[in-house]
């Protein structure tokens, strides 16, 4: 068995990163009895766009018919992670949504097997459980009255759509870098950030930690 996690962060080691970690370790733990592989893809170690709206994955009889026809760096892990048993999404919030490079893998990811018939049924090989998590600066309060939730509910419904429903889990009020005092930063307390860091983010690494050892009955 297999499981991925897509890393939606340029960074790979901090936030989002840490948190897929931590979730693919819950899976490992949780499914000690399984053999399961787990791995991180970071998106931005390949070099691709979005869908190209060539609607060649819908084309009746075409040799891409229910695939994307796009040959580039990703073709390669759309293949593969179509074939999982577990996907867990990860991305930084940028501008209140998921990045541009998460938008695009989940566009030629979800496209092909969306199918324009009465239901929209789906196509994909398989129905694999999934997870996303998301991270971001503002606070939890701020995420739940500006607007947040109508975006990423999208997302979810996406991958709910041609997968399965997402399990869900924010990490709100993140630590961005260290040593704030060398970037123009007025908005943010150096020592709030500090602080939420040591008491709340163990506590989002062990939320992660469950939630991956969740994703595989
Ligand atoms: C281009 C850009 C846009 C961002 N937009 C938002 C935003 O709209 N809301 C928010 O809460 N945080 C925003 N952030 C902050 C990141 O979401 C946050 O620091 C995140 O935890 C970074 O994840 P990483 O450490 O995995 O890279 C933005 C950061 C960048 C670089």
């Amino acid at each position: 068995m297999k499981v991925y996690a897509i890393n939606g962060s340029p960074r790979k080691n901090k936030n989002t990163a840490t948190l897929l970690q931590k979730a693919l370790d819950g899976v490992k733990e949780a499914a000690k009895d399984k053999e399961i592989e787990t791995e991180i893809i970071n998106l931005y170690d390949y070099n691709y766009t979005g869908c190209k709206s060539c609607f060649a994955c819908k084309r009746l009889e075409g040799k891409s018919y229910g695939k994307c026809a796009v040959k580039d760096d990703i073709q390669e892990v759309l293949e593969k992670v179509s074939q999982a048993d577990g996907i867990i999404f990860g991305s930084p919030v940028y501008f209140l949504d998921i990045t541009g490079q998460l938008r695009s893998f989940i566009e030629r990811l979800l496209f092909p097997y969306l199918v324009y018939d009465k239901n929209y049924s789906s196509l994909a090989p398989k129905k694999m459980p999934t997870a996303i998590i998301y991270t971001m600066n503002v606070t939890e309060e701020i995420m739940n009255k500006s607007g947040y939730l109508s975006t990423f509910n999208n997302v979810e419904g996406a991958i709910e759509r041609i997968f399965t429903k997402p399990l869900v889990m924010y990490s709100n009020d993140t630590y961005q870098f260290n040593d704030y005092s060398k970037y123009k930063m007025e908005v943010f307390s150096e020592e709030a950030k500090a602080e939420h860091r040591k008491v709340q983010f163990p506590l989002d690494c062990q939320k992660a930690f469950e939630i991956g050892a969740s994703l595989i009955k």
